[in-house]
Formats: structure tokens, sequence, C-alpha cells
């Protein structure tokens, strides 16, 4: 994910810089970039910009004599355009006069750029970030620096955090937040703005938090916050007691947790500016060049592994019922020594987190050598799967720490979502029904707040169930892969036998385990098999078997059947599965932390399995 770093103060800019640099390097990046103003004699804007690790860029530097106190940088992490120097943070004006580093995405650059190239603008990169500079640029002509940057705020939408620079103020650092988080460490006669407090804890522990539509306009004395009608506000400054590691887990105990609950952001992250409501149809941008292939595809092959896998047999159920295509889910390291029959109208998507993983682009690169269409929905930007495949669709889920996946998976359901209308749209799905899943997708984010919310209920129930050695966790249809995934996390996390089924195949093998020291946990939302669980539920219940259910809020029948209910909000059936695998995250984890296990790095895992 992207981050910022800015330094203001007495020191030399560019060692803080790079330092700071390396401390975001945690949350995975593909390119970075520094800009210092030149002090008095040499004013002007140093920029230097580096595809690949800091180190690259740290070797550029240490190259060039680059003295001067103040200064921005950026790591970036691909949204628009592709990694490479020109891509890369920090962007100018035409005029080298700007430089700004952004993270975020402005959803309405491309109007944005329209306009300000027909005023003249020159732009080198493909970005939605450099609009930010030539837009201080053009309003620089009629104001002066600061009216320039609220004004151009005023036209941003979408989210940004943003640290600007101008030659002609080499004492001014502003920097801009909107859904994307920045914080100002107050040194002693020094200042460090950061995305992330891990870049500002080495400096020092009194941080200001800026909230969204704050600004604040910075110097090496001291700093005044305003909105972006420029109204003064009052800050306080608040004292961190986190250490470096703390700090990248946001101050939570485990990357798994901070993760978890990650996913409203990342859910949103993943659909941001892909929903288009007046059409009822997703925009994809990374699928534009297959568009017309995709209309003619009669057959999908999703191939994955692991957690990635039971994402995808959720997309097999959406997709065959809303897009209307016939999907086939298979494990990879299946798929690549099988004989698949494929061809030229059959699809093979494969989905992947690390977009490393040896099985699932060994299956890919057999797809594309059978002549198949490969695309790929995957989180890391420019990975070898990402390379691998002819077109695809980006997670922006940000980097994942903990080596149990989680805001992976739910951004992965939300691109399928999204897929689903964006194929069922090509085909027969009227505007109605993708207008309603794309407004019920919307909702997603707030509702899995609302779960989270719960964390201590679920805690409650976790440690009441901790010392069962096994489970046997059930759900149908769309949330037949949600037991799965939920079996395969407790498995992983608290290394607790669990068994993931089909709740409609209970009978025909496993209802043979359940006395009273076997319990069940169903994911039974209000849906089309509702009450086809409920007979489940009450065959287990008749043999003495303890029943933990994942139900929908005001469902009144449910706590007759099951010894402990969690509730998610109602939501379309399709899309379920993104609220009822929270429980289950949060029940891994509670469960595995009370065993005193690491969660964030489980016995013989590793977070991406480069061999067979
Ligand atoms: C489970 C988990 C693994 C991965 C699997 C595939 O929590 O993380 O099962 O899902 O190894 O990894 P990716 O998605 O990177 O291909």
């Amino acid at each position: 994910m992207c981050g910022i770093i800015g330094y203001i103060g007495k020191k030399q800019a560019a060692p803080v810089l790079l330092d700071g640099l390396k401390r975001l390097e945690y949350r995975g990046y593909d390119s970075a970039g520094i800009s210092v103003i030149g002090e008095n004699g040499s004013r002007k804007i140093f920029t230097l910009k580096a595809t690949g690790k800091v180190a690259i860029l740290e070797e550029k530097i240490s190259k060039q004599n680059i003295i001067g106190n103040i200064g921005i940088a950026h790591t970036r992490w691909a949204t628009h355009g592709k990694p490479c120097d020109k891509n890369c943070h920090p962007h100018l004006d035409c005029s080298g006069n700007i430089s700004v580093v952004h993270n975020g995405i402005i959803e309405n650059y491309r109007q944005l750029k329209n306009q300000l190239i027909k005023n003249g603008h020159h732009f080198s990169s493909e970005t939605d970030s450099e609009i930010v500079a030539h837009l201080i640029e053009e309003f620089c002509k009629k104001m002066d620096f600061r009216e320039a940057v609220l004004q151009s705020l005023k036209l941003l939408k979408g989210t940004y955090g943003l640290a600007i620079l101008h030659k002609d103020h080499p004492a001014q650092m502003i920097v801009a937040r909107l859904g994307s988080p920045l914080l100002l460490g107050v040194g002693k006669e020094e200042f460090i703005v950061a995305s992330d407090a891990c870049a500002i804890v080495q400096y020092t522990d009194k941080v200001v938090y800026l909230e969204d539509g704050e600004v604040a306009l910075i110097t090496s004395e001291g700093f005044e916050v305003m909105n972006i009608k420029n109204k003064q506000i009052e800050k306080k400054v608040s004292t961190l007691d986190w250490d470096m590691e703390q700090a990248q887990k946001n101050g939570l105990p485990h990357f798994m947790l901070k993760e978890t609950f990650e996913q409203p952001e990342s859910v949103k992250n993943a659909m941001r500016g892909r929903i288009s409501k007046a059409d009822g149809m997703a925009r994809l941008g990374g699928l534009r060049d297959v568009e017309k292939k995709l209309k003619n595809i009669n057959r999908i092959i999703i191939v994955s592994c692991g957690t990635s896998y039971y994402a995808g047999l959720v997309g097999e159920y959406m997709l065959e019922e809303y897009a209307g295509i016939p999907v086939e889910v298979e494990y990879a390291s299946e798929f690549r020594y099988r004989k698949p029959i494929l061809n030229r109208k059959t699809a093979v998507i494969a989905i992947s987190q690390s977009g490393e993983t040896a099985d699932t682009l060994a299956a890919i690169l057999e797809a594309k050598n059978k002549g198949a269409l490969t695309l790929g929905i995957i989180n890391t930007v420019g990975s070898t799967i990402a390379r691998e495949t002819e077109a695809g669709v980006y997670n922006h889920a940000g980097p994942e720490m903990g080596v149990a996946s989680t805001k992976a998976f739910t951004s992965q359901l939300t691109i399928l979502t999204l897929l689903t209308v964006f194929l069922g749209r090509q085909r027969e799905m009227s505007l109605v029904t993708g207008q309603r899943i794309l407004k019920e997708l919307e909702k997603i984010p707030a509702q899995i707040e609302t779960i989270l919310k719960q964390g201590k209920e679920i805690k409650k129930i976790a440690l009441k169930y901790k010392n069962y050695a096994d489970f046997l966790y059930m759900g149908r249809k769309y949330n037949f892969p949600i037991a799965m995934e939920g079996a395969l996390k407790i498995k992983e996390i608290a290394y607790v036998h669990c068994a993931g089924y089909p709740s409609g195949e209970m009978k025909h093998g496993p209802i043979a385990l359940i006395d009273k020291n076997f319990p069940s946990l169903f994911v039974v939302p209000k849906d089309s098999v509702y009450e086809k669980n409920i007979s489940g539920m009450q065959e287990i219940k008749a043999r003495g078997g303890k029943i933990i259910a994942i139900a929908t809020v005001g469902d009144k029948e449910i706590k007759k059947q099951a010894n402990d209910v969690i509730f998610i909000p109602k939501t379309l059936e399709m899309l379920t599965p993104l609220l009822s695998v929270i429980p289950l995250q949060l029940l891994a984890y509670y469960v595995g932390v009370s065993k005193g296990y690491d969660v964030d790095k489980p016995r013989n895992l590793a977070k991406s399995v480069t061999v067979e």
C-alpha cells in the first residue's frame, strides 16, 4: 500500500525521508521517490525516483548531493498505471515548482485531467495523482499557494492523503487528509508527516492525528490546521505509546486482528471507482482490453488454492446464478496435472492474494499453453501471476501480513461480485438487477463494521468453546464455501481439528461423529436454504450436539435451535458470505490467542507458497 513521509526541520531531509521509506516498506510497494527543496543558491526541487526497492532509490540518492531541510517521499503501490519511474511519486507540475505525493484514489481525475490539458498542461504519468500538482499550479496563477491548495482540494472526488511542496515557499509544507490516514509527528523544531505511525515513532512520541477534511500548513516553527474552507481547527497533541512493531499493527496485538478490522476499508477499496450505478454496471479497467473476448466466452474455470479457492467457490454460485455462465472451480494443484479440456471460449481465472503461489501459477501457464483466455484476481501488483495473465482485476486490499488470509478473502468476494455484474450485464442481466446488486454491495463495508462491533461477544463464545478438540462447520449454497473457509481458519490459527461441510451432506456420514463433546457451527442466514439448514440443526440437537449459529439479525426461531448465536445484518443471498465469514475469522483468532499461539505465524505455514 502506498506510504507517505514528509520532513521539515533542522536536519538534512533526505536521510530522514529514506529512513521513513524503509520503515514503510512492510506495507508493500513497487516503487519509491523523494523530493527535497534545495537550499538557497540552488533553490529548486530535487526529485529522484526508482522502480523497485527503496535500496535502489538510496543508491541513486547517494550519487547526488541533495542538501535541504524540507522534503517529501513516497512508496507507491500501483493503482493507475504500471509500476515504473514515470508513474512513481512525487509528481510535479509543468514548471517543476510544485511537488506532490498522494495516497488514495482521485475518482474524477479523468475529467480534471481533460480540463487541465485544454488549459495547456502537460502530463508525464498515467496516474490520477499527478493532476493534483497541475491543479495547484493552475490556481497559483490567481492566488497564493495555500489558497491554491484549498481550492484544488474542493475539486477532488475520492480519497487522499497528500503532502505538497512549492519551490517558492521553501519553509512550508501543506498536507491534507480525506479517507487516507495522515499524522503529524511533533518533534523539537521539526515535524514529520507520515501515513503510518511506524515512520514517526523513532523521532517523537507526540503526534497530531489529522481527520478527514483537515489540512495542515507546517513550517519548522509550528503548524496550523484548517478545513478546506480555511476555517481554523484546534488540534490536540497526543502521545504515542507504541513501539515499531505495534505501530505497524496500528496498536493492535496482531496483524491478523488489524487486517480483520481493516475489512470495511479493504472492501471499499476493492469497489472504489468501479461501480456505475446509472447503468448497473461494474467498471473494471483491467478487463478493458479483453471485453470483446469476454462477451464470447461460454465457460469459466477458476483455479486457486486455500482461502482463495473458497472465494472461487462463492464466485461459482454468483456467476452461474447471475451471469448465466457455467463455472468450474479447481484446486490449482489438481488442475495443473489433469488433462483439462480448454478452448478459446474458456476463461481461466486465477485468484491469488500473493500472485506467487506456485500451483496457481503453473495452472495458469498450462491454461495459457492450451489457448484459454487467462485472467487474474490478484492482490499483489506486478506479481508473477498478474504478469502472466492476459488481463485482470487487482484487489487493492493492501499487503496482508498475517499468514491467515482475512481481508484478501473479502476483497476477492467483492471483485467476484463486480465481475458477476460485469459479465452478467454483457449478457442477460437486467439493469435493475445490476443496480440492486451494486447498491447492496455498497452497504457491505458498514455492515461488516456492525459485526466487528460484536467482537467482545464473539470472544466470549470463542472462550466458551476453546477446549473442544473437534468441530463440524456447515453451510449450504453460498455459505457452504464459508463453512469450509471458517474451518480452515480455525485449523490453521488455533490448531483445532474442524471439518467444513455442505450441511446437506451431514446425514451421509459426519452425523455419526456427533455427541455432546463434538460441537457444530451452522452458517444459517435467512436465505433460500434456511429451512433446510434448520432441519439439519434439529438433527444435531436431537443427538445432544451443541450448536453455534451465524444467523440473520431479527431471526427469532434460531435461538430455539442453537446454543449460541452471532447475528449478521441482512443482505442479498449472494452477498451473505462477505458478512458471515467475519465472525468465523474472529472465532479462530480468539481461540488461537487464548491458547497462546502465534496467530500471525502459525506453525508449518508460509504466507506465500512459492514451492509445490
Ligand atoms: C489461508 C491462506 C492460504 C492461502 C493459499 C493461497 O488463510 O492464507 O490458504 O489462501 O496459500 O494463497 P494465494 O491467495 O496467495 O495464492
